[in-house]
Protein backbone atom coordinates (compact mmCIF):
# COMPACT_ATOMS: atom_id res chain seq x y z
CA UNK A 1 0.00 0.00 0.00
CA UNK A 2 2.71 2.15 0.40
CA UNK A 3 4.62 3.99 -2.20
CA UNK A 4 7.18 6.05 -0.83
CA UNK A 5 11.19 5.24 -0.44
CA UNK A 6 11.64 2.68 2.25
CA UNK A 7 14.62 4.77 3.65
CA UNK A 8 12.06 7.52 3.75
CA UNK A 9 9.41 5.70 5.40
CA UNK A 10 12.70 4.16 7.94
CA UNK A 11 13.59 7.85 8.93
CA UNK A 12 9.80 8.69 9.06
CA UNK A 13 9.50 5.70 11.26
CA UNK A 14 12.55 6.96 13.20
CA UNK A 15 11.58 9.82 13.97
CA UNK A 16 8.02 9.53 14.82
CA UNK A 17 9.18 6.96 17.20
CA UNK A 18 11.68 8.88 19.07
CA UNK A 19 8.77 11.82 19.27
CA UNK A 20 6.36 8.78 20.81
CA UNK A 21 8.84 7.62 23.06
CA UNK A 22 9.67 11.49 24.38
CA UNK A 23 6.03 11.76 24.59
CA UNK A 24 5.23 8.61 26.91
CA UNK A 25 8.10 9.35 29.09
CA UNK A 26 6.62 12.84 29.99
CA UNK A 27 3.21 11.27 30.17
CA UNK A 28 4.14 8.58 32.09
CA UNK A 29 6.75 10.77 34.39
CA UNK A 30 4.28 13.63 34.70
CA UNK A 31 1.68 11.14 35.87
CA UNK A 32 3.72 9.09 38.12
CA UNK A 33 4.80 12.31 39.78
CA UNK A 34 1.42 13.63 40.44
CA UNK A 35 -0.36 10.54 41.84
CA UNK A 36 2.90 9.94 43.85
CA UNK A 37 2.83 13.84 45.22
CA UNK A 38 -0.69 13.29 45.81
CA UNK A 39 -0.19 10.21 47.99
CA UNK A 40 2.68 12.31 49.82
CA UNK A 41 0.91 15.11 51.06
CA UNK A 42 0.98 15.68 54.46
CA UNK A 43 -1.92 16.77 56.38
CA UNK A 44 -0.88 16.63 60.01
CA UNK A 45 0.84 20.01 59.88
CA UNK A 46 -0.46 23.66 60.22
CA UNK A 47 -2.03 24.46 56.80
CA UNK A 48 -3.00 27.80 55.45
CA UNK A 49 -6.73 28.04 54.58
CA UNK A 50 -8.68 25.96 51.93
CA UNK A 51 -4.98 23.84 52.13
CA UNK A 52 -5.58 20.18 52.17
CA UNK A 53 -2.18 19.06 52.47
CA UNK A 54 1.51 19.94 51.69
CA UNK A 55 4.84 18.49 50.47
CA UNK A 56 8.59 19.39 51.21
CA UNK A 57 10.96 17.94 47.96
CA UNK A 58 14.12 18.59 46.71
CA UNK A 59 15.26 18.53 43.13
CA UNK A 60 18.46 19.39 41.44
CA UNK A 61 19.55 21.97 43.88
CA UNK A 62 16.25 23.86 45.23
CA UNK A 63 13.51 23.10 47.93
CA UNK A 64 10.01 23.16 46.24
CA UNK A 65 7.19 23.48 48.74
CA UNK A 66 3.72 22.27 47.31
CA UNK A 67 0.84 22.90 48.37
CA UNK A 68 -2.80 21.07 47.22
CA UNK A 69 -5.87 23.41 46.87
CA UNK A 70 -9.13 21.05 46.80
CA UNK A 71 -11.52 25.13 46.93
CA UNK A 72 -9.84 27.51 44.64
CA UNK A 73 -7.67 29.87 47.03
CA UNK A 74 -8.43 33.48 46.86
CA UNK A 75 -6.93 34.51 43.93
CA UNK A 76 -6.17 31.72 41.73
CA UNK A 77 -3.41 33.02 39.23
CA UNK A 78 -4.00 33.11 35.16
CA UNK A 79 -0.90 31.44 34.56
CA UNK A 80 -1.81 28.09 35.89
CA UNK A 81 -0.40 24.96 34.33
CA UNK A 82 -1.90 22.13 32.20
CA UNK A 83 -0.50 18.69 31.68
CA UNK A 84 -2.57 17.84 28.98
CA UNK A 85 -0.66 17.83 26.19
CA UNK A 86 1.96 15.14 27.23
CA UNK A 87 -1.16 12.77 27.19
CA UNK A 88 -2.40 13.85 23.57
CA UNK A 89 0.98 14.50 21.94
CA UNK A 90 1.73 10.52 22.66
CA UNK A 91 -1.73 9.31 21.15
CA UNK A 92 -0.86 11.66 17.77
CA UNK A 93 2.32 10.41 17.83
CA UNK A 94 1.50 6.90 18.41
CA UNK A 95 -1.48 7.16 15.68
CA UNK A 96 1.13 8.56 13.20
CA UNK A 97 3.50 5.48 14.02
CA UNK A 98 0.77 3.05 13.50
CA UNK A 99 0.19 4.68 10.36
CA UNK A 100 3.61 4.43 8.98
CA UNK A 101 4.59 0.91 10.84
CA UNK A 102 0.68 -0.97 10.13
CA UNK A 103 -1.58 0.95 7.90
CA UNK A 104 1.50 2.04 5.09
CA UNK A 105 3.24 -1.76 5.44
CA UNK A 106 -0.19 -3.78 6.45
CA UNK A 107 0.85 -6.35 4.35
CA UNK A 108 3.82 -6.80 6.35
CA UNK A 109 3.03 -6.28 9.20
CA UNK A 110 -0.56 -6.17 10.05
CA UNK A 111 -2.04 -8.66 7.99
CA UNK A 112 -1.38 -12.58 8.60
CA UNK A 113 -3.46 -14.30 5.70
CA UNK A 114 -3.56 -17.69 7.60
CA UNK A 115 -5.16 -15.86 10.62
CA UNK A 116 -7.56 -13.81 8.01
CA UNK A 117 -7.07 -12.79 4.75
CA UNK A 118 -8.11 -9.33 5.01
CA UNK A 119 -6.85 -6.41 2.64
CA UNK A 120 -4.90 -3.66 3.42
CA UNK A 121 -7.60 -0.95 3.25
CA UNK A 122 -10.24 -3.63 5.36
CA UNK A 123 -7.52 -4.24 8.06
CA UNK A 124 -7.06 -0.31 8.31
CA UNK A 125 -11.01 0.06 8.64
CA UNK A 126 -10.95 -2.65 11.32
CA UNK A 127 -8.02 -1.02 12.94
CA UNK A 128 -9.83 2.44 13.41
CA UNK A 129 -13.13 0.79 14.46
CA UNK A 130 -11.86 -1.10 17.17
CA UNK A 131 -9.99 1.68 18.73
CA UNK A 132 -13.04 4.10 18.19
CA UNK A 133 -15.40 1.36 19.84
CA UNK A 134 -12.88 0.14 22.49
CA UNK A 135 -13.67 3.84 23.86
CA UNK A 136 -17.01 3.98 24.09
CA UNK A 137 -17.93 0.81 25.29
CA UNK A 138 -15.20 1.86 27.74
CA UNK A 139 -16.74 5.11 28.71
CA UNK A 140 -20.11 3.54 28.45
CA UNK A 141 -19.73 1.22 31.08
CA UNK A 142 -18.23 4.44 33.43
CA UNK A 143 -20.81 5.98 32.90
CA UNK A 144 -23.25 3.33 33.49
CA UNK A 145 -24.76 2.32 37.11
CA UNK A 146 -21.72 -0.33 37.02
CA UNK A 147 -19.79 2.87 37.43
CA UNK A 148 -20.37 3.46 40.45
CA UNK A 149 -18.87 -0.15 41.81
CA UNK A 150 -15.28 0.13 41.94
CA UNK A 151 -14.61 -3.79 41.82
CA UNK A 152 -17.19 -3.92 39.16
CA UNK A 153 -16.26 -1.72 37.37
CA UNK A 154 -12.37 -2.87 37.58
CA UNK A 155 -13.81 -6.28 36.63
CA UNK A 156 -15.92 -4.95 33.65
CA UNK A 157 -12.56 -2.96 32.09
CA UNK A 158 -10.34 -6.02 32.78
CA UNK A 159 -13.13 -8.26 30.59
CA UNK A 160 -12.92 -5.97 27.78
CA UNK A 161 -9.60 -5.71 27.62
CA UNK A 162 -9.24 -9.73 26.89
CA UNK A 163 -11.81 -9.70 24.90
CA UNK A 164 -10.12 -7.29 22.70
CA UNK A 165 -7.19 -9.60 22.92
CA UNK A 166 -9.27 -12.34 21.69
CA UNK A 167 -10.75 -10.08 18.77
CA UNK A 168 -7.25 -8.80 17.70
CA UNK A 169 -5.10 -12.07 17.82
CA UNK A 170 -8.17 -13.59 15.41
CA UNK A 171 -8.34 -10.80 13.54
CA UNK A 172 -4.35 -9.41 12.62
CA UNK A 173 -0.87 -10.94 12.90
CA UNK A 174 0.90 -11.43 16.34
CA UNK A 175 2.70 -8.22 16.25
CA UNK A 176 -0.18 -6.60 15.04
CA UNK A 177 -2.44 -7.75 17.31
CA UNK A 178 -0.64 -7.01 20.22
CA UNK A 179 0.34 -3.25 19.00
CA UNK A 180 -2.98 -2.88 18.60
CA UNK A 181 -3.88 -4.19 22.19
CA UNK A 182 -1.55 -1.69 23.27
CA UNK A 183 -3.58 1.07 21.14
CA UNK A 184 -6.41 0.06 22.41
CA UNK A 185 -5.67 0.73 26.12
CA UNK A 186 -3.58 4.34 25.06
CA UNK A 187 -6.40 5.40 22.97
CA UNK A 188 -9.06 4.75 26.03
CA UNK A 189 -6.11 6.50 28.46
CA UNK A 190 -5.61 9.38 26.30
CA UNK A 191 -9.32 9.86 25.58
CA UNK A 192 -9.89 9.56 29.17
CA UNK A 193 -7.19 13.01 29.28
CA UNK A 194 -8.91 14.72 26.29
CA UNK A 195 -12.86 13.62 27.21
CA UNK A 196 -13.38 13.41 30.69
CA UNK A 197 -10.23 14.78 32.92
CA UNK A 198 -9.38 18.13 31.58
CA UNK A 199 -13.38 19.07 30.73
CA UNK A 200 -14.10 18.17 34.34
CA UNK A 201 -11.17 20.21 35.78
CA UNK A 202 -12.07 23.15 33.56
CA UNK A 203 -15.63 22.80 34.97
CA UNK A 204 -14.31 22.99 38.49
CA UNK A 205 -11.79 25.59 37.58
CA UNK A 206 -14.82 27.97 35.95
CA UNK A 207 -16.88 27.45 38.82
CA UNK A 208 -14.21 28.12 41.61
CA UNK A 209 -13.14 31.46 39.53
CA UNK A 210 -16.38 32.53 39.70
CA UNK A 211 -16.77 31.60 43.01
CA UNK A 212 -19.44 28.70 43.12
CA UNK A 213 -18.81 25.61 45.19
CA UNK A 214 -18.33 23.22 42.13
CA UNK A 215 -20.14 19.71 41.70
CA UNK A 216 -18.19 17.53 43.13
CA UNK A 217 -19.08 14.83 40.77
CA UNK A 218 -16.66 16.77 38.29
CA UNK A 219 -13.81 16.01 40.84
CA UNK A 220 -15.04 12.26 41.42
CA UNK A 221 -15.44 11.41 37.97
CA UNK A 222 -12.03 13.39 37.28
CA UNK A 223 -9.91 11.30 39.78
CA UNK A 224 -11.72 7.49 38.83
CA UNK A 225 -10.48 7.99 35.25
CA UNK A 226 -7.11 8.93 36.35
CA UNK A 227 -6.93 6.33 38.76
CA UNK A 228 -7.48 3.90 35.63
CA UNK A 229 -5.11 5.47 33.59
CA UNK A 230 -2.48 4.30 36.58
CA UNK A 231 -3.00 1.07 36.62
CA UNK A 232 -2.93 1.32 32.64
CA UNK A 233 0.46 2.55 32.43
CA UNK A 234 2.46 -0.36 32.99
CA UNK A 235 0.89 -2.90 30.81
CA UNK A 236 0.44 -0.49 28.33
CA UNK A 237 3.95 0.43 28.11
CA UNK A 238 4.66 -3.46 27.86
CA UNK A 239 2.16 -4.22 25.11
CA UNK A 240 4.14 -1.45 23.41
CA UNK A 241 7.77 -3.06 23.25
CA UNK A 242 6.29 -6.91 22.88
CA UNK A 243 6.26 -6.81 19.69
CA UNK A 244 9.99 -7.09 19.76
CA UNK A 245 9.35 -10.63 21.15
CA UNK A 246 8.29 -13.29 19.68
CA UNK A 247 7.53 -15.78 22.29
CA UNK A 248 4.75 -12.87 23.16
CA UNK A 249 3.18 -12.18 20.10
CA UNK A 250 3.39 -15.70 18.76
CA UNK A 251 2.05 -16.81 22.14
CA UNK A 252 -0.92 -19.26 21.56
CA UNK A 253 -3.57 -18.03 24.30
CA UNK A 254 -2.88 -14.10 24.15
CA UNK A 255 -5.75 -13.16 25.61
CA UNK A 256 -4.95 -15.07 28.91
CA UNK A 257 -1.48 -13.79 28.92
CA UNK A 258 -2.84 -10.12 28.20
CA UNK A 259 -4.84 -11.04 31.45
CA UNK A 260 -2.09 -11.45 33.13
CA UNK A 261 0.33 -8.74 32.25
CA UNK A 262 -2.85 -6.15 32.87
CA UNK A 263 -3.10 -7.80 36.39
CA UNK A 264 0.72 -7.86 37.03
CA UNK A 265 1.10 -4.97 35.33
CA UNK A 266 -1.60 -3.18 37.46
CA UNK A 267 -0.20 -4.86 40.97
CA UNK A 268 3.70 -3.42 40.07
CA UNK A 269 2.02 0.02 39.81
CA UNK A 270 0.07 -0.21 42.90
CA UNK A 271 2.75 -1.60 45.06
CA UNK A 272 5.75 0.83 43.40
CA UNK A 273 3.57 3.57 44.65
CA UNK A 274 2.31 2.04 48.14
CA UNK A 275 6.14 1.98 48.63
CA UNK A 276 7.35 5.49 47.34
CA UNK A 277 5.20 6.73 49.80
CA UNK A 278 6.93 4.59 52.91
CA UNK A 279 4.12 2.21 53.73
CA UNK A 280 4.88 -0.80 55.81
CA UNK A 281 6.73 -3.55 53.34
CA UNK A 282 4.82 -5.42 56.06
CA UNK A 283 1.31 -4.54 54.89
CA UNK A 284 1.81 -4.45 51.44
CA UNK A 285 4.45 -7.13 50.82
CA UNK A 286 1.65 -9.72 49.75
CA UNK A 287 1.76 -7.98 46.42
CA UNK A 288 5.08 -9.24 45.67
CA UNK A 289 4.59 -13.51 45.66
CA UNK A 290 1.23 -12.32 43.37
CA UNK A 291 2.96 -10.86 41.06
CA UNK A 292 5.63 -13.11 41.01
CA UNK A 293 2.62 -15.47 40.19
CA UNK A 294 1.11 -13.20 37.36
CA UNK A 295 4.81 -13.61 35.79
CA UNK A 296 5.25 -17.51 36.32
CA UNK A 297 2.01 -17.71 34.75
CA UNK A 298 2.96 -15.22 31.66
CA UNK A 299 6.21 -17.54 31.46
CA UNK A 300 4.37 -20.68 31.16
CA UNK A 301 1.93 -19.77 28.71
CA UNK A 302 5.04 -18.54 26.66
CA UNK A 303 7.15 -21.61 27.05
CA UNK A 304 7.81 -23.39 23.71
CA UNK A 305 6.75 -26.46 22.77
CA UNK A 306 10.34 -27.79 23.12
CA UNK A 307 10.38 -30.66 20.08
CA UNK A 308 12.84 -33.63 20.13
CA UNK A 309 15.03 -33.87 17.12
CA UNK A 310 17.05 -36.11 17.99
CA UNK A 311 15.70 -38.83 15.78
CA UNK A 312 16.41 -36.31 12.93
CA UNK A 313 19.17 -35.31 11.15
CA UNK A 314 19.31 -32.38 8.91
CA UNK A 315 22.93 -31.04 6.89
CA UNK A 316 24.34 -27.81 6.69
CA UNK A 317 23.11 -27.82 2.55
CA UNK A 318 19.46 -28.92 3.93
CA UNK A 319 19.53 -26.13 6.10
CA UNK A 320 20.90 -23.18 4.21
CA UNK A 321 18.67 -24.23 1.24
CA UNK A 322 15.74 -24.14 3.56
CA UNK A 323 16.77 -20.33 4.74
CA UNK A 324 17.44 -19.07 0.98
CA UNK A 325 13.89 -20.38 -0.22
CA UNK A 326 11.84 -19.18 3.10
CA UNK A 327 14.33 -16.22 4.63
CA UNK A 328 16.56 -14.51 2.02
CA UNK A 329 13.61 -12.76 0.05
CA UNK A 330 13.99 -10.41 2.72
CA UNK A 331 17.55 -11.00 4.89
CA UNK A 332 19.75 -10.64 1.99
CA UNK A 333 22.47 -8.00 0.91
CA UNK A 334 19.81 -6.88 -2.31
CA UNK A 335 16.15 -8.40 -0.75
CA UNK A 336 13.80 -9.63 -3.27
CA UNK A 337 10.74 -8.75 -1.59
CA UNK A 338 8.30 -6.37 -2.70
CA UNK A 339 8.18 -4.10 1.05
CA UNK A 340 11.51 -5.15 2.30
CA UNK A 341 14.59 -3.38 0.21
CA UNK A 342 17.20 -4.06 2.97
CA UNK A 343 17.91 -6.66 5.32
CA UNK A 344 15.77 -6.19 8.48
CA UNK A 345 17.89 -5.49 11.37
CA UNK A 346 21.35 -5.90 9.35
CA UNK A 347 19.97 -9.88 9.41
CA UNK A 348 21.53 -11.55 6.93
CA UNK A 349 21.69 -15.29 5.78
CA UNK A 350 24.01 -16.06 2.95
CA UNK A 351 26.66 -18.48 3.93
CA UNK A 352 26.29 -21.94 6.63
CA UNK A 353 28.47 -18.98 8.82
CA UNK A 354 25.78 -17.14 8.58
CA UNK A 355 23.09 -19.67 10.31
CA UNK A 356 25.18 -20.51 12.72
CA UNK A 357 25.92 -17.28 14.05
CA UNK A 358 22.45 -16.27 14.18
CA UNK A 359 20.88 -19.90 15.36
CA UNK A 360 19.75 -19.08 18.36
CA UNK A 361 17.67 -16.39 16.82
CA UNK A 362 16.74 -18.34 13.97
CA UNK A 363 15.00 -21.43 16.53
CA UNK A 364 13.38 -18.64 18.58
CA UNK A 365 11.92 -17.00 15.29
CA UNK A 366 11.10 -19.71 12.81
CA UNK A 367 11.10 -22.89 15.36
CA UNK A 368 9.62 -22.37 18.51
CA UNK A 369 8.23 -19.65 16.80
CA UNK A 370 6.49 -18.68 14.17
CA UNK A 371 6.87 -15.00 13.62
CA UNK A 372 9.29 -15.52 11.13
CA UNK A 373 9.07 -15.50 7.85
CA UNK A 374 6.96 -12.55 8.77
CA UNK A 375 3.36 -13.20 8.28
CA UNK A 376 4.51 -16.29 6.30
CA UNK A 377 4.85 -14.51 3.47
CA UNK A 378 7.50 -17.37 1.83
CA UNK A 379 4.92 -20.24 2.74
CA UNK A 380 7.34 -22.07 5.26
CA UNK A 381 5.97 -25.24 5.90
CA UNK A 382 6.30 -27.41 9.32
CA UNK A 383 8.05 -29.76 8.01
CA UNK A 384 11.12 -27.21 6.97
CA UNK A 385 10.82 -25.57 10.41
CA UNK A 386 11.20 -29.22 12.08
CA UNK A 387 14.53 -29.90 9.62
CA UNK A 388 15.92 -26.41 11.04
CA UNK A 389 14.86 -27.38 14.02
CA UNK A 390 16.77 -30.44 14.06
CA UNK A 391 20.03 -28.50 12.15
CA UNK A 392 20.30 -26.42 15.29
CA UNK A 393 19.68 -29.34 17.86
CA UNK A 394 22.88 -30.57 16.37
CA UNK A 395 25.21 -27.94 16.61
CA UNK A 396 24.48 -27.58 20.38
C1 LIG B 1 8.86 -10.88 4.32
C2 LIG B 1 10.12 -10.56 4.84
C3 LIG B 1 10.79 -11.51 5.79
C4 LIG B 1 11.04 -12.84 5.62
C5 LIG B 1 10.67 -13.71 4.44
C6 LIG B 1 11.74 -13.28 6.77
N1 LIG B 1 11.93 -12.22 7.63
FE1 LIG B 1 12.97 -12.24 9.38
N2 LIG B 1 12.57 -10.27 9.64
C7 LIG B 1 11.80 -9.49 8.81
C8 LIG B 1 11.63 -8.20 9.42
C9 LIG B 1 10.84 -7.03 8.83
C10 LIG B 1 12.33 -8.22 10.64
C11 LIG B 1 12.43 -7.09 11.65
C12 LIG B 1 11.33 -7.24 12.65
C13 LIG B 1 11.28 -6.10 13.62
O1 LIG B 1 11.47 -4.96 13.25
O2 LIG B 1 11.04 -6.41 14.80
C14 LIG B 1 12.93 -9.52 10.74
C15 LIG B 1 13.71 -9.91 11.78
C16 LIG B 1 14.29 -11.15 11.89
C17 LIG B 1 15.22 -11.53 12.92
C18 LIG B 1 15.72 -10.64 14.04
C19 LIG B 1 14.74 -10.66 15.15
C20 LIG B 1 15.07 -9.68 16.24
O3 LIG B 1 14.14 -9.32 16.95
O4 LIG B 1 16.23 -9.29 16.37
C21 LIG B 1 15.54 -12.84 12.71
C22 LIG B 1 16.47 -13.69 13.54
C23 LIG B 1 14.81 -13.28 11.55
N3 LIG B 1 14.07 -12.22 11.08
C24 LIG B 1 14.85 -14.54 11.03
C25 LIG B 1 14.18 -14.96 9.89
C26 LIG B 1 14.20 -16.30 9.39
C27 LIG B 1 14.95 -17.46 10.02
C28 LIG B 1 13.44 -16.31 8.27
C29 LIG B 1 13.12 -17.48 7.40
C30 LIG B 1 12.63 -18.66 8.03
C31 LIG B 1 12.94 -14.96 8.07
N4 LIG B 1 13.40 -14.18 9.08
C32 LIG B 1 12.16 -14.57 6.99
C33 LIG B 1 11.28 -9.86 7.59
C34 LIG B 1 11.35 -11.13 7.06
Amino acid sequence: MSHIDPFLLDWLNLLIRWGHVIAGISWIGTSFYFVGLDLSLRKDVPLPKGVAGEAWEVHGGGFYHIQKYLSAPDNLPPHLIWFKWEAYLTWITGMCLLLVQYYLQAETFLIDPSILPLTPWQAVGISLASLAAGWFIYDGICRSPIGKNTGLLALCVFALIVAAAYGFTHIFSGRGAFIHIGAFIGTIMAANVFAVIVPNQAKITASLLKGEVPDPRYGIIGKQRSTHNTYLTLPVVLMMISNHYAFITGAPAAWALVGLIVLGGGLSRWFLLRHEVGDDLGEIGWAVPMIGAFLAGAMMLTQPQIKNYSGMKTSDAEALAIVTTRCTACHSATPTDDVIKQAPKGVIFASVEDLKRYAGQIEAQAVRNQSMPLGNKTHMTQDERDKLGAWIGGLK
